[in-house]
């Protein structure tokens, strides 16, 4: 196919997905950004949404919380449509930032990426997942199980925000101590399979470290000049 007809059959889809028929909803695809291509397209979704349509300063926007979350990325086709991310604290998950394109609203990939979040975060054990929704938004949330917590609202950003709170069901299986060493180090979100690591482990250990074993004369001296 060559670059226009390409285009044409990229715009055909949104057309479709805009529309939301159930036929377009198996192109939306959801999936943890695992590189640097992948975080590309996360930004690439919030600097649409969140810079150009809700006009966020960059600097909010990009709150240097990113290298501490994972990212969950929605396509429609092969097009970045979908971002949102998931921060970790003790007691609870923190969802934010979620957006969809203007062109791929309602195409089902807004419920496709929170329902993943809320699968991630009880394969790992939470109970609960905590956010802050745009006031205008709390339905939005509530549809999927979440709940304002009835505290008083508050705004950043220039948006009037809530507190809300989905209570999770807790997962049958969840990644604990105690399951297979090996099954804890598979990638995020991918628990119920192999790892690469896994893959190593048919290798003997031939502990390749680039310096030997340690010098016994080297370890005395080291020893001595600290004393
Ligand atoms: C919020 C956002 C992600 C929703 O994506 P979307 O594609 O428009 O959502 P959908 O149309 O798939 O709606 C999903 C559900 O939420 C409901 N919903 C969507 N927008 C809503 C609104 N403004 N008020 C009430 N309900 C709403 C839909 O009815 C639907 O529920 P249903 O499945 O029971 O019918 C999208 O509008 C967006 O990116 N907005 C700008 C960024 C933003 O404000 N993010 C939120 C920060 S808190």
């Amino acid at each position: 196919m060559d670059i226009k007809a390409q285009l044409q059959a990229l715009k055909d889809q949104a057309e479709t997905n805009a529309g939301g028929t159930a036929s377009a909803n198996h192109l939306a695809t959801v999936k943890i950004a695992r590189n640097i291509e992948d975080m590309m397209q996360v930004f690439a979704v919030r600097a649409a949404v969140f810079l150009s349509e809700q006009h966020c300063p960059y600097a909010e926007e990009f709150d240097g919380n990113d290298f501490t979350s994972t990212h969950i990325l929605g396509l429609v086709g092969e097009e970045p449509a979908g971002a949102s991310r998931i921060r970790y604290f003790g007691e609870f998950a923190k969802l934010e930032r979620v957006a969809v394109r203007k062109e791929f609203r309602s195409s089902g990939i807004a419920a496709a990426m929170i329902n993943k979040v809320i699968e991630i975060c009880r394969q790992k054990g939470y109970r609960k997942i905590y956010g802050h929704a745009q006031a205008r938004l709390v339905p939005f949330w509530e549809s999927f199980g979440f709940m304002a917590m009835g505290t008083p609202g508050f705004v950043f950003s220039d948006h009037e925000y809530e507190e809300v709170l989905c209570e999770l069901e807790p997962h049958p299986n969840p990644v604990a101590i105690g399951d297979e060493p090996m099954l804890i180090i598979r990638p995020e979100g991918e628990w119920d399979r192999p790892g690469p690591l896994e893959h190593s482990a048919v290798r003997p250990a031939s502990n390749p470290h680039a310096d030997g074993p340690p010098d016994p004369q080297r370890v005395k001296r080291r020893r001595a000049s600290r004393k």
